[in-house]
Formats: structure tokens, C-alpha cells, sequence
């Protein structure tokens, strides 16, 4: 059982190992943390800077490292480079270059055509991955399809809570037909609550035994703080639940979203802002 008594391991959002020290220090542990380009840009030390894109890298390997030195044992999430014309090969070079950067990686892979490609060929290889820009069910079945066959804890999947919440969907009502939907399955994929604006979103993904959830520190710490244990209902939009079969191949699922295509692009975008 978990320090603080949760099922659910708990995972920091942040592209600075300043804060992970903080959330240390506050919550006494942290199991993960995940990193994304547009969390890179946060980071204070990108302030005012252009860099060259080896130095970018270079930068963000420095970040993963002290991160992943901070928490040995856990999980660190290093997002790969992607835009809407990258290939698959392209970003397994990416992430074979990761594994060279620290042993406790996940490789982030967008949930779209190529970033499966490349998933489906990284378990293979023995990396783990976390597919992230979730927004439906159906692209939650093809992550389970594509990466059938790999261990526990190799596997997560990353649904966005916040950006569906942002236009007025219960983004909480995804994380919940999924984990449904994957009671079908062998468990090999694990949830991760992922774009957590509030408290309510914790104490809901701890209601509904999420395996992991990544927050911001700010998020972190008024759950530290609080004493609240249940969720009040909202007034968004449900997702209805949809019954998906998970034994069909990857590639027969309707993994189109539009949300999918606008975050590929503001990661592209945030991470080229600071190439020179
Ligand atoms: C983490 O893995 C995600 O990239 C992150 O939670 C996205 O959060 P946002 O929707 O607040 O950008």
C-alpha cells in the first residue's frame, strides 16, 4: 500500500527539478514525474533564452537527470518531439537516444498513427512508454492493442482530464469509461490522470482507483493540505461510455481527435519557440 494509503501513485507535472525537491518535501515522496515540451518552456531557466537544438536537448537531459536522481525508484516521463509530419522512426531515434539519458524512463508518444507505430516496436524492445494526448476511449483501445503483450507498469496511458473539462466535457467521465473498458482486458496498461487543474480531479481519480495521476505542484500541495475525501459532481457534459471490443488490431480504430491534433501542435509550437 502506498505511504499516504492510495491505491493511485502519485506523479508530479513539471518541467523543473526545482519543484520536484519541493513536492519531496511536502508530500515526503513522489512516485513520477512527467515532463512535456510545453513544461520544458516553464521551466524558469528557459527564461528569455534561444537555444540551439542540441543545447535544447541537452538541456532537457540535464533536467531529466536531476529529476531522475531525485527519485531513483521512480518513473520520469520524457516526451519525444512530434508534429503533425513526424514518423514513427523519427521518434523511435528520439527514444532510443532516452535510453541513454536515464534508466527510470517512459518515452511519451502521441496517441496518433506514428506514435503507436512507434510504441508498437518500443515494447518490443523492451522500452516502456507512456501515450499520451488521450481524449477517447477508442484511442485508449488502440494503445491497449498496439502494446498487447507488455509487463505491467511498462504501459500508461495518458487521458486529459483539464482540456476536456476546458470545453465543457467531463473529462473525469474518460478515466472512468477507460477504466472500465480495460476490466475486459489483461491490465497490462495502466491509467494515468493526466491535465489535472483541481483537487476535485485527485480525490475523484483516487474514487475511481486510477493507477497514477500526475499533478501540478500547486495541485499537489493543497491535496497535502486538505482534508477533503469526496468528489462533488460537476455540471459538464458526460462522456457516455462506449462499448469497444479491445481484441481488434491497433489499426482499426477510429483514433482521430481534435484535441489530439491541437496539443501536438502547441507542444510543436512551445518547443520551437525556443530554438534560435
Ligand atoms: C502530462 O503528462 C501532461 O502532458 C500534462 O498533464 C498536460 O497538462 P495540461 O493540459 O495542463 O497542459
Amino acid at each position: 500500500m502506498h505511504p499516504n494509503n492510495q491505491k493511485t501513485k502519485i506523479f508530479l507535472d513539471s518541467g523543473d527539478p526545482a519543484e520536484t525537491k519541493q513536492a519531496l518535501s511536502v508530500l515526503g515522496f513522489l512516485d513520477g514525474q512527467t515532463t512535456n515540451p510545453s513544461l520544458i518552456a516553464k521551466n524558469p531557466q528557459t527564461a528569455g533564452r534561444k537555444f540551439l537544438k542540441e543545447e535544447l536537448l541537452d538541456f532537457y537531459r540535464g533536467v531529466v537527470k536531476e529529476v531522475s536522481s531525485l527519485i531513483p525508484e521512480g518513473s520520469v516521463s520524457i516526451e519525444v518531439y512530434a508534429d503533425n509530419s513526424t514518423s514513427a522512426e523519427e521518434m523511435l531515434k528520439q527514444a532510443r537516444e532516452f535510453n541513454a539519458w536515464i534508466p527510470n524512463f517512459h518515452i511519451k508518444y502521441p496517441t496518433t498513427t506514428q506514435g503507436l507505430k512507434a510504441a508498437e516496436i518500443s515494447i518490443k524492445e523492451g522500452l516502456r512508454v507512456n501515450m499520451t494526448l488521450v481524449f477517447s476511449q477508442a484511442q485508449a483501445a488502440a494503445v491497449y492493442a498496439a502494446t498487447k503483450g507488455a509487463k505491467k507498469g511498462d504501459v500508461f496511458i495518458s487521458p486529459f482530464v483539464g482540456r476536456l473539462d476546458d470545453r465543457g466535457e467531463n473529462g473525469m467521465d474518460l478515466i472512468k469509461n477507460i477504466l472500465k473498458m480495460f476490466e475486459q482486458g489483461d491490465g497490462h496498461v495502466e491509467v494515468l490522470s493526466a491535465s489535472i487543474r483541481s483537487l476535485e480531479h485527485v480525490i475523484k481519480t483516487f474514487e475511481l482507483g486510477a493507477d497514477i495521476i500526475t499533478a501540478p505542484l500547486k495541485v499537489l500541495k493543497e491535496w497535502k493540505t486538505s482534508n477533503k475525501q469526496t468528489a462533488v459532481s460537476n455540471k459538464l457534459k458526460p462522456i457516455p461510455y462506449q462499448k469497444i471490443d479491445l481484441n481488434r488490431p491497433w489499426q482499426e480504430y477510429d483514433i482521430q481527435h481534435e484535441l489530439t491534433d491541437k496539443g501536438l501542435e502547441k507542444f510543436a509550437s512551445d518547443w520551437n519557440a525556443l530554438i534560435v
